[in-house]
């Protein structure tokens, strides 16, 4: 299918952000934007990148009432060469697919998803963050849009992909964040969508987040929802315990999120010699280990998070105080080595970056 493109008049153009230091996470977005429409019987059509606008829709939209919608996330790097990368974009692209097949939406052809990410980050490539650790986030994003209140399987839909520059995704970057284990509430159970990026994942978790912010803590610690017991992941992210010399990360049962991230940390720590074991330990372990000195590390990993260092658990009454509270060794490593891919500045043994341009 051919993408049109109807660029932005010069003097629309949007003033980029001055001060990268100053970025957050998620609050501007570039010029342009991509979106296509589908139809049952007619299948996916008008696929074009046009400047930024905001969308119009049916108050009767089905994603507005019943939450059929999900998106992705990635990231385009400016390489220290002045290049664009992208960090494994058909990951991203399958799990976007296998999304839309558990909420019975349509999946997009693999090529034609590569294809107009790469040309909307080209047309927009002024807007990719120079400074380290900075990035363009892009978010693909899809939506059922037929206007329609009884509950079925919608049969019109709008994929979008937006664009945004970011830098850390934690208000104190790489410094190590405080998380509250959250007993009362769970993010995901076996047989749900806790496995796929759907919209109401996130919206569930905000309570929990609330409550954890009201104790002085960045994130959630998501124990499982039948025992509540057995760790999943940590805020929007997957999380890895380092337990003597043993990294542990909960294994993909069902109700943890497939991360690119989680995937190339159990790879690139394996090709180190790490012992990797998909296993999820429960609370207990991790606070026993705790009292006998052997939890040496807990990071999250994920694509907007990278690696970022856990370093206090807040459990019930108990405050574990994580490797003193300084960022663990194997965390500053893997956050290192990742940066040094998806920057370009290192050889790349995996595989994993795509230059897009030039
Ligand atoms: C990502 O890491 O890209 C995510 O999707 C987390 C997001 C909800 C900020």
């Amino acid at each position: 299918m051919e993408i049109k493109i109807k660029e932005i008049l010069p003097g629309e153009k949007k003033p980029k952000p001055k001060d990268e230091s100053k970025l957050g996470f998620g609050k501007i977005f570039s010029d342009h934007f991509f979106t296509m429409e589908y139809k049952e019987g007619v299948g996916w059509r008008n696929a074009s990148i046009e400047p930024y606008r905001p969308l119009i829709l049916d108050p009767a939209a089905m994603c507005l009432h019943y939450g059929q919608e999900f998106f992705e996330g990635m990231k385009a790097y400016r390489g220290k060469d002045g290049a664009i990368y992208l960090f494994r974009p058909m990951e991203n692209i399958r799990r976007m697919n296998s999304s839309a097949e558990r909420l019975c939406s349509p999946v997009i052809d693999e090529e034609l998803f590569l294809e107009a990410l790469k040309k909307l980050i080209i047309l927009d490539k002024d807007w990719i963050p120079k400074s380290e650790g900075t990035a363009l986030y892009i978010r693909p994003t899809m939506i059922a849009t037929e206007a329609a209140l009884g509950v079925h399987p919608a049969d019109e839909f709008l994929f979008f992909i937006i664009l945004c520059p970011v830098g850390a995704y934690y208000p104190q970057g790489f410094s190590p964040t405080k998380i509250y284990v959250s007993e009362e509430h769970v993010r995901a159970v076996r047989g749900g969508v806790g496995n796929i990026k759907a919209a109401g994942n996130y919206a569930a978790s905000l309570l929990a987040s609330k409550k954890a912010s009201a104790l002085g803590c960045t994130q959630v610690l998501w124990l499982d929802a039948l025992e509540r017991k057995y760790v999943e992941e940590v805020g929007t992210s997957n999380i890895f315990i380092l337990i003597g010399d043993e990294l542990l990360t909960p294994p993909l049962s069902g109700s943890i999120l497939p991360g690119v991230t989680r995937d190339s940390v159990i790879a690139m720590a394996r090709s180190w010699g790490v012992k990797v074991t998909e296993r999820a330990p429960s609370i207990d372990e991790i606070i026993m280990a705790h009292g006998k000195g052997t939890l040496k590390e807990i990071f999250a990993s994920g694509t907007a998070a990278i690696v970022s260092p856990v370093g206090q658990i807040c459990y019930k009454d108990i405050e574990c105080v994580i490797g003193g509270g300084k960022v663990g060794k194997l965390t500053e490593r893997l956050y290192r080595e990742i940066l040094d891919i998806q920057y370009g500045v290192k050889n790349d043994p995996f595989g994993w970056r795509v230059k897009i341009y030039p």
